[in-house]
């Protein structure tokens, strides 16, 4: 039986010793247990995440093996070789997915209760062959997908509009990467359409050179942030806990997660980011809205990509 707040992070590297850190401060977890080839990195990790506990409400950290996942409520997969810089994320494909197949050997000899959220780039891609190798319903591994992209949207367009993102409701669907999609049409602020909000209350142009601007940065938001740092890794881990809480709160949040899609938007059989409430079971339903006729194209160009990447696979 899984254990209700036990979280299982593999890869303890930049994303998953911070998704760790987030969490830890978040009352989300009773229990975070980082596994990494790399032991002595994780060991580390979980050393210096329990000298912050005393600041914290109560969680236990530590490192460990695959047998830890024999009863975890939640497993997140951070492990793999991250993007290079002016690397894209589809070219990391066949490293990580080696890596993805070994770990996923591990899971599925232990458990078969638990929900999988992938993070691992490129990230629906690898969300589709952990589906593949497990036979577990498909509902049941997720890809943090757009979540964190979703997030970046509407922070610009906080920005843009001089309003608290929260107020914000945009969406990224389709690939975590270069061809994914910003909807235009279900975008509004307070119940507001954006072209409305923008004409009568911001009162600012939002023409179609600005929006494109603004898909264009949340696009290219990640290549930027690895150009300067190396890595991203702060605002993945704030999305991760969001998703980590719908799951185990069971909260039936809408959110932008990777997921099969079977016949939603006229998709089958590709994993890429679409609206669905997510629980405790992972995928309860997907939302199925409609879109401009150039977003629903632009969403299957993407998927086209997506599935020629699958399609290479060796
Ligand atoms: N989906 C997203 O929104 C998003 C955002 C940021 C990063 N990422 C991706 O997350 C991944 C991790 O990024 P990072 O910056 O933490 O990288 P990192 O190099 O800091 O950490 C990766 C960790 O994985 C470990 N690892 C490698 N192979 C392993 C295996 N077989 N079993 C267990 N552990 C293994 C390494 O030892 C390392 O500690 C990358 O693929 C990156 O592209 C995704």
């Amino acid at each position: 039986m899984p254990k209700p707040r036990k979280v299982c992070i593999i890869g303890a590297g930049n994303v998953g010793s911070t998704f760790a850190y987030t969490i830890m401060q978040s009352a989300l977890a009773r229990e975070i247990v980082l596994i990494d080839v790399d032991r002595e990195r994780a060991e580390g990790e979980a050393m210096d995440l329990n000298h912050g506990l005393f600041f914290t409400p109560p969680v236990t950290i530590r490192s460990g093996d695959y047998d830890e996942i024999a009863d975890a409520a939640l497993i997140v997969i951070t492990a793999g070789a991250k993007q290079n810089p002016g690397e894209s994320r589809l070219e990391l494909v066949q490293r990580n997915v080696k890596i993805c197949r070994s770990i996923m050997d591990e899971i599925v000899s232990r458990t078969s209760d638990a929900v999988i959220v992938m993070v691992t780039n490129p990230v629906d891609v690898l969300t589709y062959v952990a589906q593949e190798m497990s036979g577990w319903p498909h509902g049941q591994i997720i890809g943090s997908g757009t979540v964190l992209d979703s997030a970046r949207f509407r922070y610009l367009l906080s920005v843009h509009c001089h309003v608290d993102a929260r107020n914000v409701h945009a969406y990224i669907i389709g690939e975590h990467g270069d061809s994914e999609v910003g909807v235009w049409s279900m975008t509004h602020i307070a119940g507001v359409q954006m072209n409305d909000y923008c004409e009568h209350i911001c009162k600012r142009t939002c023409t179609d050179e600005e929006r494109n601007q603004i898909v264009e940065q949340v696009r290219d938001s990640a290549y930027h942030v690895i150009e300067s740092k190396g890595a991203t890794y702060y605002g993945v881990s704030m999305a991760l806990e969001r998703i980590a809480s719908a799951i185990l709160r069971d909260e039936n949040s809408v959110l932008t997660v990777s997921l099969r899609a079977d016949g939603h938007y006229g998709l089958r059989d590709v994993c890429l980011s679409l609206p669905a409430i997510v629980n405790h079971t992972g995928i309860e339903q997907v939302i199925d809205a409609s879109l401009s006729r150039a977003e629903r194209d632009a969403l299957h160009k993407s998927a086209e990509t997506l599935k020629g990447i699958v399609e290479k696979i060796e």
